[in-house]
């Protein structure tokens, strides 16, 4: 079983931790591992290029390949990253714009249909709901089929090592009981929103090539649903 990780933060601290509890407990055959901020592209810049010719032109595409080909390749996603003034770090968020191409509105990989994610995150105490939404709704968008989460607060400081022994193997107990679910993890069934959004992109690639002038190319994105035979 593969699984990548993108770690939203390259501290050591309490992320880290609770990650390596998490993938000690899945024992994945094979695990990538990606740490942002040092992994992570830089912010788009809004050239558009990627949606209007090719992905490859985009000018972080280096940094981007890497991540989004170990996604497609492996069996469980993992993003692990701490709660930022209450959302997800700015360098986890500029990641997943540039995600953007593939989200159903634009060029879907048909292989992340079947994925699964697990979305881990920490705060000192503030809820982590909002934070985790940031990345599920990406990855609902990409098309992963099913997404699970789980958070923590820390309560008692933001130091991994003013955290008690007591605090810490209850938050250990919880992360391995969690992690023990995604052991083996193998394809799923397309869930029922990746399939509503398929739909919906694939109409709007429909009313797109209706309206096409004759005699006008193709856009990037109409050639790409055509080439697969989504839209005819
Ligand atoms: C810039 C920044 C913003 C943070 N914002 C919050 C927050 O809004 N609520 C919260 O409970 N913790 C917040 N924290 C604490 C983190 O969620 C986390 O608990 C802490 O950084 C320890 O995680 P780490 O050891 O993995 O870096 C913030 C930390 C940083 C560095």
């Amino acid at each position: 079983m593969k699984c990548v990780v993108i770690n939203g933060t390259d501290i050591r601290g309490c992320t880290y931790h609770l990650k390596e509890m998490f993938l000690d407990e899945l024992g994945a055959s094979e695990v990538t591992e990606f740490y942002l901020p040092k992994d992570a592209p830089a912010y788009c810049t809004g050239c558009k290029r990627c949606f209007l010719e090719d992905e490859r032109l985009c000018p972080h595409y280096e940094k981007v390949r890497p991540i989004w080909q170990a996604m497609v390749e492996a069996d469980l996603i993992v993003f692990a990253y701490p709660v930022y003034v209450l959302r997800t770090p700015g360098q986890v968020k500029a990641l997943l714009d540039h995600f953007g191409v593939h989200w159903f509105a634009h060029r879907p990989e048909p292989a992340l249909f079947d994925k699964t994610a697990v979305i881990l995150t920490q705060s000192v105490g503030a809820p982590n709901r909002a934070a985790q939404n940031d990345v599920k709704t990406s990855m609902e968008w990409l098309g992963v089929s099913k997404v699970k989460r789980i958070g923590f607060g820390m309560m008692e400081g933001v130091l991994w090592d003013e955290i008690s022994a007591e605090r810490k193997k209850k938050m250990e107990t919880k992360l391995r009981a969690f992690a023990r679910r995604f052991r083996g993890t193998a394809p799923v069934k397309k869930s029922l929103k990746t399939k509503i959004y398929f739909f919906i992109g694939k109409k709007l690639q429909e009313s797109v090539l209706k309206k096409l002038p004759a005699g006008q190319s193709r856009s990037v994105d109409l050639q790409y649903w055509m080439d697969k035979g989504w839209v005819k």
